[in-house]
């Protein structure tokens, strides 16, 4: 008989709803929150709202485009944290009230260990074990997963995660939110003639704070005398900025594959999308001679899907939530 789970995510602005059977998506539902570009960033407040009006919706459509019935479902994953605990508890709500009207057990899952697992929703999937960096608007680690759930954290980032790095900057330069798609397409058009240091951090950790101080210093200088140097220079800021976000991670993943000898890498989370990351890991790859993993769209972005994927290994196991289980916006 198949295992087939309704998997719930709504740590941060995205509401999302899927069903996985024995491990594979048959349907992955995302009702992102436009609303959040009009404040700049994502109001915390305003996500917990918008999840408690898209959740039914979302669900509904996941079960709908799954071709199944409700009393198909044997199992409800959730995303438990981290994340933002207002947004996190319309989802953990959702989940247990559920479960208890269809009498089925429920699993807490780790965000962060689910954007690892999206590389098992399609082919081609990372053999074990292999390296994870793990880049989106919360975070950025690096991790070994040795087995669907086991997993290390080697390094991560001791402030802001690199989608903030690209966020914030693009606030600085006038653009809209999420700036990291806009700072991609802009760099295109650039070339990164402005050389911000890279940061001198230990280990495989991560920092990405002193690069924003130095991004303000510079356009302030350059402002102050040239009112018009971020229109003129905007293409070749951005490639700049983007040029030193993609060599911190490249240069730390180098150093993770060098310290574990392990050849098969894999990219997690939203700013998995951005070409000169690709570019770069596909590049690094080749000269290095590892497997590079990056996952569709889709997958690398908040979604239900590799909450669902998760769930499901953790049902293998029978490792089943209390029903006074909490989210946890610090996992
Ligand atoms: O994984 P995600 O959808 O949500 C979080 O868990 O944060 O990641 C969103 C982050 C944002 O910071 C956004 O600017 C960044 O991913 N992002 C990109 C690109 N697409 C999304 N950053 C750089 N280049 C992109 N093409
Ligand atoms: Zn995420």
């Amino acid at each position: 008989m198949s295992t087939t789970i309704l998997a719930i995510e709504s740590s941060c602005d995205d509401t999302a709803a899927a069903i996985v059977q024995d491990g594979k998506v048959l349907s992955n539902v995302v009702a992102t929150q436009d609303i959040h570009r009009l404040y700049g960033g994502v109001v915390p407040e305003v996500a917990s709202r918008a999840h408690q009006i898209n959740i039914v919706p979302v669900v509904e459509a996941a079960i709908q485009k799954a071709g199944i019935q409700k009393a198909d479902i044997q199992a409800v994953g959730f995303t438990r944290g981290p994340g933002l605990i207002g947004s996190l508890i319309v989802g953990v709500s959702f989940a247990k009230a559920f479960a208890q009207a269809l009498n089925l057990p429920i699993i807490e899952v780790n965000h962060l260990d689910a954007h690892v697992l999206a590389h098992f929703a399609e082919d081609p999937k990372p053999n074990f074990p292999f390296l994870c960096l793990t880049v989106s608007g919360g975070h950025t680690q690096i991790l070994v997963v040795r087995d669907y759930l086991e997993m290390e954290i080697l390094g991560q980032t001791i402030d802001d995660a690199a989608g903030e790095a690209f966020d914030k900057t693009g606030k600085m330069l006038g653009l809209d939110y999420p700036a990291g798609p806009i700072i991609d397409r802009l760099a295109k058009e650039g070339k990164p003639v402005f050389k911000f240091p890279e940061p001198k951090i230990p280990g495989l950790d991560f920092s990405f704070s002193g690069l924003k101080t130095s991004i303000m210093y510079f356009l302030k200088k350059q402002v102050a005398e040239n009112p018009n140097f971020i229109a003129e220079n905007l293409s070749d800021i951005c490639a700049s900025v983007q040029d030193r976000i993609v060599s911190i991670l490249i240069n730390k993943l180098l150093k993770a594959a060098g310290q574990t000898g392990i050849k098969e890498v894999a990219l997690a989370g939203g700013v998995s999308a951005n070409s000169g990351l690709r570019n770069a890991l596909q590049k690094t790859a080749e000269a290095q001679g590892w497997k590079a993993y990056i996952p569709k769209f889709e997958y690398c972005t908040d979604n239900a899907a590799m909450i669902g994927i998760t769930a499901y290994y953790k049902y293998l196991q029978q490792d089943f939530a209390t029903l006074d289980i909490a989210p946890v916006a610090r996992y």
